[in-house]
């Protein structure tokens, strides 16, 4: 029975070397010493044997058995630290790599196609000499409608539909509130650029939005004609489009500027034989403009036998839906990630 135990013992050990699984160890450990298993089965003849030899039998046996349970678990660890090794060569994660394609693109973030545009503008103007001014979204009365000549029961008020505060105080509808603001601080003469958020209460569709942006452009000098307006308009959209434009002006109304124009450019899809986009007419609308009312020079503490500008308001999401060819202003502020990574 020992020579027995003995060949079972140095069995054992020899497969639980060789054993490549957990699975495979816990496989050995049933045949050996599980209830049915191999030595449990010797231990329990044990009885059968006289007592001198049952004591010694009975030790060898429990011997070796903790010594096959000893080498189960040592197996045990080195396998599971073999598993560890391979998953941490195979299975492996470079923090450092970056996804291909598109994805890629719109990870990274960019600027909105409004502020790209915003700051070309404002690179043209600066390198045209002019200033950039802020002003506040939430501004007064004054300075959004009755120092640009659009007094309380002025009909003008209704051209654009205002979100009042309940402290009398309103969401700018224009930028052209930044004038007021520029001419306070600024000693003519000058030249500055205000861009910036503008609201009104709109009902949206495909062309209106309740927020959008502007640019204001307001430049105070001696003798200011219709030709100094045009030529800084010519510049802008030269620069913006990267080739002449055909404009024309038509008389256009705002109470702060006098004459006030409609400047439109010769359409960029047809190039003015008349197309959908401009629906057959051969031009687009797109920049508001004039030059300054003496009263708002007034308003703004220049004298105006002494000084006069021109000014002009430019829709920013107008431009970028022609320069891109949107068709619905909505896009802009709809966070729709697959429209903004586009640009
Ligand atoms: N503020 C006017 C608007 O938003 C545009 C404008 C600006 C017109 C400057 C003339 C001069 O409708």
């Amino acid at each position: 029975m020992k020579q027995q135990l003995e060949n079972l013992y140095k069995q054992t050990i020899a497969t639980i070397e060789k054993a490549a699984s957990i699975d495979e160890l816990e496989q050995i450990r049933v045949k050996v010493l599980g209830r049915k298993g191999e030595l449990t089965q010797i231990l329990r003849s044990l009885g059968t044997l006289p007592q001198e030899e049952r004591i010694e039998t009975g030790k060898l046996s429990n011997e070796l058995k903790d010594s096959i349970e000893e080498a189960l678990e040592k197996r045990k660890i080195q396998l599971t630290q073999q598993h560890i090794n391979k998953l941490i060569m195979e299975d492996w994660l470079d923090v450092t790599l970056t996804k291909p394609g598109l994805l890629q693109e719109y990870q990274r973030g960019h600027l909105h196609p409004i502020s790209q545009i915003q700051y070309e503008i404002e690179d043209i103007f600066t390198s045209m000499g002019f200033e950039i001014l802020d002003g506040p979204e939430v501004e007064t009365d004054y300075y959004n409608f009755e120092a640009l000549n659009i007094p309380p029961y002025h009909p003008a008020r209704d051209m654009q539909d205002t979100f009042w505060t309940e402290d009398g105080n309103l969401l700018r509808t224009h930028t052209s509130a930044i004038q007021i603001r520029g001419m306070e601080r600024l000693t003519p003469p000058f030249r500055v650029i205000g861009p910036g958020r503008v609201f009104r209460y709109e009902s949206i569709d495909a062309s209106h939005e309740n927020t959008f942006y502007q640019v204001e452009g307001m430049m105070i000098d001696k003798d200011i004609s219709v030709a100094h307006l045009i030529y800084f308009m010519k510049t802008l959209l030269k620069e913006i489009f990267k080739r002449n434009i055909t404009i024309r002006l038509r008389p256009g109304y705002f109470p702060f500027v006098e004459p006030g124009f409609e400047l439109d450019i010769q359409c960029l899809i047809c190039g003015g034989k008349g197309c959908s986009v401009c629906k057959y007419s051969g031009w687009l609308e797109l920049l508001p403009c004039g030059l300054v009312q003496p009263n708002v020079l007034r308003y703004g503490k220049i004298d105006p036998d002494k000084w006069s500008g021109f000014a002009f308001g430019l829709g920013l999401n107008r431009l970028v839906m022609m320069r891109y060819a949107i068709n619905d202003i909505r896009h802009f502020l709809s966070g729709d990630i697959r429209f903004l990574y586009q640009f």
